[in-house]
């Protein structure tokens, strides 16, 4: 049984380890070896340990867990974080051994449903590695749709590109209906 909360600032370095792990394996290729095999560790524990000492005000993480409260998945989002595309996701990451059991789906029903109690009106939206296809499939498959390319000046000291995905009003009420809490 899977089971979703909040994050709070005592879940930061194990959100952090699953982060680097993450981008270890799905983004090999994309980001460069050096930094992947090495500093991404120390990179997502600083990251996440100063976004839980001093939360932005927009600031929703949940988590996933396994029945024995392991953590398995992550999302992070920031409420109206662009003016125009809304409220981002900023990270989804689902651990290799539980991907396509419908726990990134449920994560991002649980952002969609946060954002729109607390950002009524405001769409969402996200940043993907123009390469990273399995994922952009995955958007698809939950609603989102191709909003347009820009660039991600990442840690690996590159800049990538990305494609936005985005979600209307009615997408992200969809995407909650259809899965149970
Ligand atoms: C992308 C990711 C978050 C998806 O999470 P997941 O838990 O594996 O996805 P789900 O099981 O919720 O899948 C939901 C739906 O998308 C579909 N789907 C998932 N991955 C897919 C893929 N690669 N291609 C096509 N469809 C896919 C599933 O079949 C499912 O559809 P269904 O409910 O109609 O059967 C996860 O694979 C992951 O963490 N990947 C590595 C990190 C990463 O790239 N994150 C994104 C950074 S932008």
């Amino acid at each position: 049984l899977t089971t979703y909360r909040e994050a709070t600032a005592h879940d930061w370095e194990e959100i952090a380890a699953l982060h680097a792990a993450s981008w270890q394996k799905a983004y090999r290729g994309a980001l460069r070896d050096d930094f992947l095999d090495g500093p991404v560790v120390e990179s997502r524990r600083e990251r996440w340990r100063e976004r839980f000492a001093e939360p932005p005000a927009n600031q929703y993480v949940v988590i996933a867990e396994d029945a024995d409260g392991a953590m398995i998945g992550f999302a992070a989002a920031y409420g109206e974080s662009d003016p125009v595309l809304g409220t981002l996701l900023d990270n989804l990451h689902v651990l290799p051994g539980h991907q396509g059991e419908g726990v990134g789906r449920r994560l991002v029903a649980h952002v969609a449903a946060w954002a729109l109690r607390a950002y009524p009106g405001v769409p969402l939206y996200l940043d993907v590695l123009e390469g990273n296809s399995r994922a952009r499939r995955f958007y698809e498959r939950i609603g989102g749709t191709e909003a347009g390319n820009d660039a991600w000046d990442a840690p690996d000291g590159e800049r990538h590109p990305v494609v936005h995905y985005a979600w209307t009003i009615e997408g992200m009420r969809a995407l909650v209906d259809a899965v149970p809490e």
